[in-house]
């Protein structure tokens, strides 16, 4: 098996005074003992060391006594890892996959996956009260799926071994390095096959052809792939300098949802948890059901921002006289075309998939009806011009779907400042084992 461990980042070798004076500092490898107090968002433990300064654990859970050894320290805060447990906490299980600690990803193993949930509602509860000065609502739940197995999209990346077989691992997430894996227990069973079998033969054919974007494979020996299963085992692959005739042959893929078939490739954004999907689906049909009943929003125009390849457009499109989406990736934009054609849409329905940030979009067009919103940003949370926009429109009930806790907050804050209120609040976790968790807010005003 080649040695997929080298780092083999550019430039790996230049002077960086920031990184290398981080290493000098923290080379020096103290152990505490330490009591973890609670985890915080990350998944990690948060104890403090005796001089006051907080650290950040990975791999402890909350009521723990722990042999931690600090990895990186600042004036105001540390971070360390367990090397040793001394009092587990009885929810403490043995990580399930070997790689566990190595690969970057599923740092939760260690807590029963029967109890993640738990302990993210606790860690978000006290996030928005941080964060926000607001409480999540009592009635504030976590949908859970399979703990295992779940995972229908991957970034593999491949290596030619000399012998001709391609090889695959994980790039780890700040090191570049890559750690190869065998199975990776929350890929999908039909990834893991893939993996095992067609992937190789088509990605080792791949790097003898000669047409154009396969040159690109046989110029350099590490490959990043994009995996894709539509959950009925089909699946769809991209990599970068892909031929078109390739793409078009094993890029582009079908998922059904929820009654609806959505057309996406492998190389653009979709949902990674089609098990569990369909709860969300659910809760936002019924967030804007319930927006229509009540007058809070109007069934004359839905806009879905940040749209991909119109996802939240296409479950909802039987309800609304007018369909705006709205994606900055053309590549994306390809699809919502095909998903969300006026044509096929009948009725007398008026479909604008427009390609465009939003913040821009929402600048150059006026809201002055009270629309039914749906936004649907990436990590970094809504961009301040599109959320003053959004307060300034005739908008009166926002669903806001977010990847990422902290910047839901943020914006949520300055939603609340401007005038709304949360009505109701759901979370979902669309990735057992990790601490990530996605969310449904529901705003009116
Ligand atoms: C979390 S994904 C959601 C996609 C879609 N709602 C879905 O469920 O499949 C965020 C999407 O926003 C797009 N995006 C990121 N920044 C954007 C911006 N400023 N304006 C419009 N789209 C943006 C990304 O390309 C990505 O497709």
């Amino acid at each position: 098996m080649p040695d997929f461990r080298r780092n083999n980042r550019p430039n790996n070798n230049r002077f960086c005074p920031n990184r290398d004076k981080d290493r000098r500092e923290n080379s020096k490898a103290e152990c505490y003992t330490l009591r973890i107090e609670k985890m915080v968002q990350g998944g990690e433990g948060m104890a403090r060391l005796e001089d006051g300064r907080v650290c950040f654990v990975a791999g402890a859970l909350p009521g723990e006594l722990c042999k931690v050894r600090l990895t990186f320290q600042k004036k105001d805060f540390t971070k360390g890892r367990v090397v040793e447990v001394i009092e587990a906490s009885p929810d403490r299980v043995k990580p399930h996959c070997p790689l566990y600690g190595k690969c970057g990803g599923c740092s939760l193993q260690h807590l029963a996956s029967e109890k993640q949930a738990e302990y993210l509602e606790k860690v978000e509860r006290e996030n928005f009260r941080r964060l926000a000065h607001a409480e999540l609502p009592a009635d504030f739940v976590i949908h859970t799926g399979n703990a295992w197995g779940y995972r229908n999209r991957a970034r593999v990346v491949f290596r030619k071994a000399p012998e001709g077989r391609a090889t695959f691992g994980f790039r780890g997430e700040e090191s570049n390095n890559v750690i190869p894996f065998e199975n990776c227990p929350v890929l999908t069973d039909a990834l893991n096959a893939f993996l095992h079998g067609p992937a190789a033969t088509l990605l080792s054919g791949v790097s003898n052809s000669g047409s154009n974007g396969r040159r690109d494979f046989q110029r350099s020996r590490d490959i990043d792939v994009n995996l894709f299963d539509n959950g009925k085992g089909e699946i769809s692959f991209y990599y970068p300098g892909m031929h078109k005739s390739e793409f078009d042959a094993h890029a582009v893929s079908v998922v059904e949802i929820a009654g609806r078939k959505i057309e996406a490739d492998a190389s653009v954004f979709f949902q990674s948890n089609l098990g569990l999907l369909p709860e969300l689906v659910e809760s936002v049909r019924k967030a804007v059901d319930e927006g229509l009943a009540s007058g809070m929003s109007t069934d004359d125009w839905l806009i879905d921002l940040f749209s991909g390849v119109g996802f939240f457009a296409c479950i909802l499109q039987d309800k609304f006289k007018k369909i705006t989406t709205v994606e900055r990736d053309e590549g994306c934009l390809k699809h919502a075309r095909i998903n969300l054609d006026e044509r096929t849409l009948g009725n007398g329905r008026v479909v604008e998939n427009v390609s465009a940030p939003a913040e821009d979009w929402l600048l150059e067009n006026v809201v002055d009806i009270p629309a039914t919103l749906i936004v649907d940003p990436p990590r970094t949370g809504l961009p301040k011009e599109a959320l003053n926009a959004i307060v300034k429109s005739s908008v009166k009930r926002l669903i806001y779907v977010s990847c990422d806790p902290v910047t839901l907050a943020r914006d949520f804050s300055k939603f609340v400042e401007a005038g709304f209120a949360l009505s109701h609040a759901e979370g979902f976790a669309f990735y057992p084992q990790t601490p990530h968790l996605e969310m449904m807010f529901v705003l009116d005003r």
